[in-house]
């Protein structure tokens, strides 16, 4: 067999489950709980045609409705396959073998998976057993003058914020070291959007997005960047040919003139994430809400025979034992009331019967 580069061969990646999870209640991968209104996805279907299909696809309106959106010039932006892709192409825009990269862990997996197929040194600076953000070892840690510095706000794994005040000093910092700061904010439609504030005063920060999340479109793939001008027209250098496919334009073109469709998810994402830390903690449970579309609970002893009912009721959720930080965790994606009342009445019922 042909043998692969060495930051390839040397990659150890999980296996993917390969089994259909759309007849389950999916509450292990932070998507939209449940699916779309019928109403909003015929909306979207209605604007495909069958050129949707066969022509490639126009991407520039997006940018155009995007930027619009957002209020920054559509040359401040990228669009990708989701926002792992856009994460991949800052690695592959400024990485080279040897350099040092910063991961404030735990985090969102490719970051490590994409610094390494770049020759990467890791230098990981964990958060602490209260979920905080590690300001402190974050800043000492760009003394070295790392070439690139991971964060996500909210985190993927934890659901912490980085303030805006920490942000800022730790940005400006790395400015002061040469050093990109790649901030992934996927569930950011979940708590306030203030990092844009930011980008006028910093050439060394890239924001990254997600159609995945509050948006509901996981499934194709859509994602962007912003930053300064310079910065994003770099990063475009390593864009495919076609950035995405037509499907997932025409959907957030949607997404974006029906702006309460996000809002109505959110809505329901987070009054159904309210119910279920109630019912949780009303069973004795320690529960970390975070400010995303999920929360972080300790089942304790009853943590295998929870597990065991959600597994018999088609119900998915992430457990993390084994983990450093998070053994004795279990992550919940959250949705609209009447799924998180399945959640919690399937703990209550464990629990009352002993
Ligand atoms: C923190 C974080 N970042 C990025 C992603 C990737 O999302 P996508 O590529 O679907 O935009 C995820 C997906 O779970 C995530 O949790």
């Amino acid at each position: 067999v042909i043998v692969p580069k060495p930051s390839v061969r040397d990659l150890r990646r999980s296996a993917r489950p390969d089994s259909s999870r759309e007849s389950y209640l999916r509450l292990d991968r932070n998507e939209l709980v449940p699916e779309w209104d019928r109403k909003v996805f015929d909306g979207v279907l209605a604007e495909l045609t069958p050129a949707s299909f066969s022509a490639y696809p126009a991407v520039r309106p997006l940018y155009e409705q995007l930027g619009a959106s957002l209020g920054v010039p559509a040359a401040q932006l990228l669009l990708g396959a989701g926002s792992d892709w856009l994460i991949r192409a800052c690695f592959d825009t400024f990485c080279q073998p040897g350099d040092t990269v910063v991961l404030a862990v735990p985090t969102y997996g490719m970051y490590d998976v994409y610094a390494r197929l770049n020759g990467a040194v890791i230098h990981e600076v964990p958060y602490s057993g209260d979920f905080s953000f590690p300001l402190e070892p974050v800043l000492a840690s760009l003394r070295e003058r790392p070439r690139m510095l991971g964060l996500a706000s909210p985190n993927g794994v934890l659901g912490s914020v980085i303030s805006t005040s920490d942000l800022r000093a730790i940005v400006g910092a790395a400015r002061e070291q040469r050093t990109l700061v790649v901030l992934d904010e996927a569930y950011l439609e979940y708590g306030e959007d203030r990092s844009l504030s930011l980008l006028p005063e910093y050439d060394n920060l890239v924001l990254v997005r997600t159609f995945s999340k509050a948006g509901g479109l996981a499934g194709l793939r859509v994602g962007y960047a912003v930053a300064q001008t310079e910065l994003i027209g770099w990063i475009g250098q390593v864009r495919p040919n076609v950035e995405i496919n037509q499907v997932a334009v025409v959907a957030c073109r949607y997404l974006l003139s029906h702006p309460g469709v996000i809002r109505q998810h959110v809505e329901d994402t987070l009054a159904g994430k309210r119910l279920l830390v109630k019912r949780l903690r009303a069973q004795g449970m320690t529960v970390v809400p975070g400010a995303a579309n999920f929360l972080q609970v300790k089942l304790g002893a009853h943590r295998e025979a929870v597990l065991g009912a959600f597994l018999r009721e088609d119900v998915l959720v992430k457990d993390q034992a084994g983990d450093p930080l998070l053994g004795e965790w279990t992550r919940i994606t959250a949705g609209p009331s009447r799924e998180m009342e399945v959640v919690a009445r399937i703990v209550d019922a464990v629990i009352s019967r002993g």
